[in-house]
């Protein structure tokens, strides 16, 4: 028998997140223990798996029992043979940024500008800094479920305007320019503001500090001041599960109902190295 046939799961925040223990990724996981997982992951939108020795191979394979997976839009920043894994690092080898360096230091859901945004996405922990560089999760369930209800009821009518190369100019003047190919890959994009959860039917808001231009219907100026208040009242502590990174640490997060952020560490004399792959997701939607 499998050693991963008896897996505990403990919280990490009383409103999101689950320590697995017993877990070994590099051994074989059954159809029923992998069902136990997925349906935990859906619910509470974040595992942690720690002291993980993982290839990117058996990385990889892991991943693809949640999903087929993406390739990046920055295939620059995937490790080389294996554009599956996308590298997250302030590291630099022969003068050059071996990943993407600079982190997102905003909230955000992964790949939330395309129009199947990623379902979730699995990040190994390869070297990090004993202070900072943690990285920090909104429970848009939660979010979704606090709002007023005036605010609430207004979101749930609205769609939203996602722009990556505007955001591109915006805020990442430290990366290099897109090229016209990426520009044609990530053309505009609207989503719900408030999606349901395909696997739990829950209701999550679903907005982002970046890459939202604008409310349908509405303008950039008059959008991003409603976009600012509702940020503000998201990421505040009672809906954010702060996670302090250890070498091993195999954490897994829900898209369709979180938002994630880098938070800033010691770029110049630290090291931190992440393996993230990306799992493909469907189109979001909201059920009447
Ligand atoms: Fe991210």
């Amino acid at each position: 028998m499998s050693s991963n046939e008896h897996l505990k799961f403990s919280d990490l925040a009383p409103f999101m997140g689950a320590e697995v223990h017993g877990l070994d990724i590099n051994q074989p996981v059954s159809v029923d223990t992998f069902a136990i997982l997925r349906r935990k992951f859906s619910e509470c939108s974040l595992l942690l798996v720690r002291n993980q020795n993982l290839t990117p191979t058996s990385h990889i394979a892991f991943s693809c029992r949640f999903g087929e997976l993406e390739a990046h839009v920055l295939q620059d920043f995937c490790l080389d043979g294996h554009p599956e894994i996308f590298v997250v690092s302030n590291i630099k080898e022969n003068g050059k940024h071996i990943g993407a360096y600079g982190g997102s230091k905003e909230y955000h859901s992964d790949l939330a500008y395309i129009e199947q945004p990623s379902l979730g996405s699995v990040f190994h922990c390869l070297e990090c800094t004993e202070e900072g560089g943690e990285t920090a999760f909104v429970s848009m369930f939660e979010v979704h479920d606090a709002l007023p209800e005036e605010r609430r009821e207004w979101l749930t009518r609205q769609k939203a305007v996602f722009d990556y190369p505007w955001n591109h100019v915006k805020r990442n003047a430290h990366r290099p320019p897109l090229t016209e190919k990426q520009i044609a890959d990530t053309p505009p994009i609207s989503h719900p503001c408030v999606r349901t959860h395909p696997e739990t039917g829950r209701r999550a808001a679903f907005f982002s500090p970046i890459w939202i231009r604008n409310f349908e219907g509405m303008s950039e100026e008059e959008s991003q001041p409603i976009l600012d208040e509702l940020c503000e009242f998201a990421t505040g502590p009672a809906f954010t599960y702060v996670h302090s990174w250890r070498p091993g640490d195999v954490l897994i997060w829900d898209n369709r109902s979180s938002m994630h952020k880098a938070m800033p560490f010691d770029e110049v004399n630290g090291r931190r190295l992440m393996h993230r792959t990306t799992i493909c997701g469907d189109r979001p939607y909201l059920d009447s």
